[in-house]
């Protein structure tokens, strides 16, 4: 269902969003069976408490909101939708404007107005589940058509991530794609099975061949002028390991490793519902790692699209082995930045955790912009380094490239140096997110979950000279 702001009504609540230290202020204007009220309840304004305060004789019903202090709200990435989800059923007037609430700039509204709708987010594709009780009045400051579609963009993520893989598989992603490029005019082109070797793919078609889906690589223009960003995403349906098999412990989530794909989708969909004055690309090599005859070997030594030899090392690091070749595809296109992003390495689960967003750049500046936005947007991102004398631990003896070095040394770090190699002289940044909720927070449920994508569309102006 799309995030939607409720239509103002007359019988909407009004709702105060207050900060600890002023509740005391903000009390005393209020007639005492209000101040006993609040007493009663131990509503002190800590971030993200929620406290409905009935009509009694000659009061409209009112509610509070907990804006908490500075350093509690630096624990948490949304405040307002922490108490969003406490609230009883009914339909809520943020007031902005009345004395003592907490006064919250144009970015912090917005933002903590998203977290309200992404609060609202419900996986239903299985088994139906309550909606969430509150709903909120968009004030009137907002652009709220410009943060639905924010939320939109991050539903879409979630759904794709949390369908398992025997529903989203490379041709489901596929016409997934086909449906966003239909409703937002883009162009798609796809190419399956054995036409990848035709159009010379051969590590798509290599890591994707076992499975019973044709591995395809879908590639979606939008936009006819301004400057060329080329979006790539990890589109691995499902990660089984290949025949260097995961143990089932590791493979369980595995439907997820399609999440760097979801985000690039979320962020195109952003960039699309803006209209931004782009060209846009987004390349999704999708496939499954799967077990059969056919199947790639350890041991065996792929060719590439941009000609350098891989030796595989390890069949369960084919993440950057389709990266690779739409990485070269990307950069054949001379764009003016590439952005890929994949559920790339334990490596950085382990380093960052699964609430950063690991990213490389060789620019300083773009990694500033980006950063910058991170903050105001709540989507933490977190810079990594290219560390160049890592350069030698992805070169095995009898090939140009390894793709898994043994070891296990700066896992998620020769993972972005091997993807560097392949996008060539683009400006290049790559994220290798996580992907996943692991225990709900505001706004937050557990499940696949958007990285990076907001905190790079509000760093776009910045990163393409808009
Ligand atoms: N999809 C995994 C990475 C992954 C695992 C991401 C768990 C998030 C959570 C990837 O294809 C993989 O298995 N990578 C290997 C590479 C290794 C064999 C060099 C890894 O990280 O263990
Ligand atoms: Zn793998
Ligand atoms: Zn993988």
């Amino acid at each position: 269902m799309a995030p939607r702001f409720a239509p103002a009504t007359e019988t909407a609540v009004s709702l105060y969003l207050i900060e600890q230290d002023q509740l005391q202020s903000w009390l005393s204007d209020q007639p005492a069976p209000l101040q006993d009220w609040v007493a009663t309840n131990d509503f002190t304004g800590g971030a993200g408490q929620a406290l409905l305060v009935p009509a009694s004789d000659g009061f409209a019903p009112i509610a509070l909101a907990g804006y908490g202090t500075a350093a509690q709200r630096m624990r948490k990435r949304f405040t307002l939708a922490g108490a969003a989800e406490k609230l009883p059923k009914g339909c809520y007037q943020l007031q902005t404007g009345s004395p003592n609430v907490a006064q919250l700039d144009a970015e912090a509204l917005s933002t903590e107005c998203l977290g309200w709708l992404l609060s609202q987010y419900r996986f239903t594709r299985y088994k139906n589940a309550a909606p969430m009780a509150a709903s909120l009045i968009a004030p009137a400051e907002l652009d709220a058509p410009a943060v639905e579609a924010l939320a939109a963009a991050e539903y879409l993520t979630r759904d794709l991530i949390n369908t398992p893989a025997a529903d989203m598989g490379p041709a489901q992603l596929e016409e997934v794609v086909q449906a966003l490029a239909a409703e937002f005019e883009a162009s798609i082109g796809v190419i399956g099975g054995a036409d990848l070797l035709e159009a010379n793919l051969p590590l798509i078609h290599t890591v994707g061949r076992a499975a019973e889906q044709t591995p395809r690589l879908i590639d979606m223009h939008w936009g006819s002028s301004g400057p060329k960003l080329t979006l790539v995403g990890k589109g691995v349906c499902f990660d089984t390991g290949g025949l260097n098999l995961k143990p089932g412990a590791s493979m369980g989530l595995m439907k997820k490793d399609m999440g760097g794909a979801a985000n690039v989708l979320g962020l195109a969909r952003m960039i699309m519902a803006a209209g931004l004055p782009i060209q846009l690309r987004v390349l999704i090599p999708a496939v499954e790692n799967s077990v059969s005859g056919n199947a790639f070997r350890p041991g065996d030594v792929l060719n590439s699209r941009k000609g350098l030899t891989v030796e595989i090392n390890n069949t369960d690091a084919e993440g950057r082995l389709v990266l690779a070749d739409a990485l070269t595809l990307a950069d054949e296109g001379e764009p003016d930045l590439v952005i890929s992003m994949a559920t790339l390495t334990g490596a950085a689960r382990v380093a960052v955790g699964p609430d950063l967003a690991p990213f490389y750049t060789d620019h300083d500046a773009d990694a500033a912009a980006l950063t910058r936005s991170a903050g105001p947007q709540a989507d933490p991102v977190w810079r990594m380094p290219f560390h160049a004398p890592y350069e030698s631990m992805i070169e095995p003896g009898i090939a140009d490239l390894d793709n898994a070095p043994s070891g296990g040394f700066a896992g998620s770090i020769t993972a972005a140096l091997f993807l560097r190699r392949f996008a060539g002289d683009s400006r290049y940044m790559h994220f290798d997110i996580y992907g996943w909720t692991p225990s709900a927070a505001p706004a937050r449920p557990k499940g696949g979950t958007g990285q990076g994508c907001r905190a790079l569309f509000a760093a776009l102006p910045a990163l393409l000279g808009l």
